[in-house]
């Protein structure tokens, strides 16, 4: 990527009083070096509130690293987090510098820090308060300065009443918190954004120019609810142009690139052998006396809940283990979270 082309890509866009009481938000918090909540739903946008945190404070030529709490193995993350002595585990053939030491006078942006651990948390409350902390298998304490910038989607406050998030550390981070309103609550940002990513994608497949979009293409973006945000939208626009003739206003808006008459329905790997092997769990209904009628797809909305809230509090609210325990892809259970609003 070029310098130019990064600036692009940092180029926030949005003209609607929310976008814009934000963008005032962010400048007056940037300067102060103090954590920085950004709270939002996948694809609003937290990562590039989190750059230009770091770019508008007087850090902006200092380091700045992004790390995903939820993509990486606890032990994995404790180590890029803080580093390690070699010889600390199996397979640390070398020492290791961790972002905290290679972040120093700069900024740390920790993505989906909910599914951090409770020991995780306690390290970094650490590092926050007093700027300390060890390599993984070391006992020399080092020290660093460091902004935190921290990014969820789900309710943190909520998570520490539970007892699955640390209070103590989430009182040290929301010195501020910044919420991301959703893409369906600034709908008059939708068309400058859809605006926006066509000309990059025009670029990007060196067409002349962006022919622009049809009324009832407009129409049709106006009246979506984003549920994935200015990302989604992102993907519709690219694929909506590059689709489109280069000289004719584009005018197929199509939502879901998997939608086909061949769609493998309900074929999903993992479950029919589980199925087969007849051990699964028996569920309550198999054992209980029943009393009809019932409503078949509520009782298993709840039980499905019910059961991935246990299997949350049992992996202390890690996804990626939580997913695992579960036989569910790390989408999956997202797209599960997602649909009980956890
Ligand atoms: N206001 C905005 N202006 C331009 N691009 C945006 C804006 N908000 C989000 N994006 C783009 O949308 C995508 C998702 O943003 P990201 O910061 O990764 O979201 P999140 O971290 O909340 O999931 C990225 O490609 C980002 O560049
Ligand atoms: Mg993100």
């Amino acid at each position: 990527m070029s310098d130019s082309e990064r600036a692009r890509d940092q180029t926030l866009i949005g003209q609607s009083d929310a976008f814009l009481e934000l963008l005032e938000h962010i400048s007056l918090v940037a300067p102060l070096v103090k954590p920085v909540l950004v709270i939002g739903e996948r694809g609003t946008g937290k990562e590039l509130i989190g750059a230009r945190l770091h770019y508008l404070s007087e850090r902006w030529d200092g380091p700045f690293f992004k790390l995903n709490c939820a993509a990486i193995s606890e032990e994995l993350l404790e180590s890029e987090l803080f580093g390690h002595a070699q010889g600390a585990f199996t397979g640390a053939t070398k020492s290791r510098v961790g972002r905290f030491e290679a972040a120093d006078g700069g900024t740390l942006f920790l993505d989906e820090l909910a599914s951090m651990s409770l020991r995780l948390q306690e390290k970094l409350l650490r590092v926050i308060e007093y700027g300390e902390y060890d390599r993984v298998g070391e006992t020399r304490t080092r020290t660093v300065d460091v902004r935190i910038i921290g990014a969820a989607n789900v309710d943190l406050p909520a998570m520490a009443a539970r007892g699955a998030f640390r209070e103590d550390l989430l009182d040290r981070l929301s010195f501020d918190v910044i919420t991301l309103p959703p893409l369906r609550a600034r709908q008059d940002d939708i068309l400058p954004l859809a605006e926006h990513f066509a000309e990059g994608m025009v670029k990007q497949l060196r067409r002349e120019y962006f022919p622009g979009f049809s009324a009832s293409a407009e129409r049709t973006m106006l009246d979506y609810a984003w549920p994935g945000n200015v990302r989604e939208l992102k993907n519709v626009v690219e694929r909506a142009v590059y689709r489109a003739h280069p000289s004719r206003a584009v005018a197929s808006i199509e939502f879901d690139p998997f939608q086909s008459p061949w769609r493998p329905q309900g074929v999903v790997p993992g479950l029919a052998e589980r199925e087969q092997g007849g051990d699964a769990p028996a569920t309550p209904a198999q054992t209980e006396q029943i009393s009809y009628p019932y409503d078949l797809r509520e009782y298993l909305a709840a039980e499905e809940q019910h059961r991935l809230e246990q299997a949350l509090a049992a992996h202390q609210h890690h996804q990626g283990k939580t997913a695992e325990a579960l036989g569910l892809s790390y989408d999956q259970l997202r797209g599960l979270l997602r649909k009980y609003g956890e």
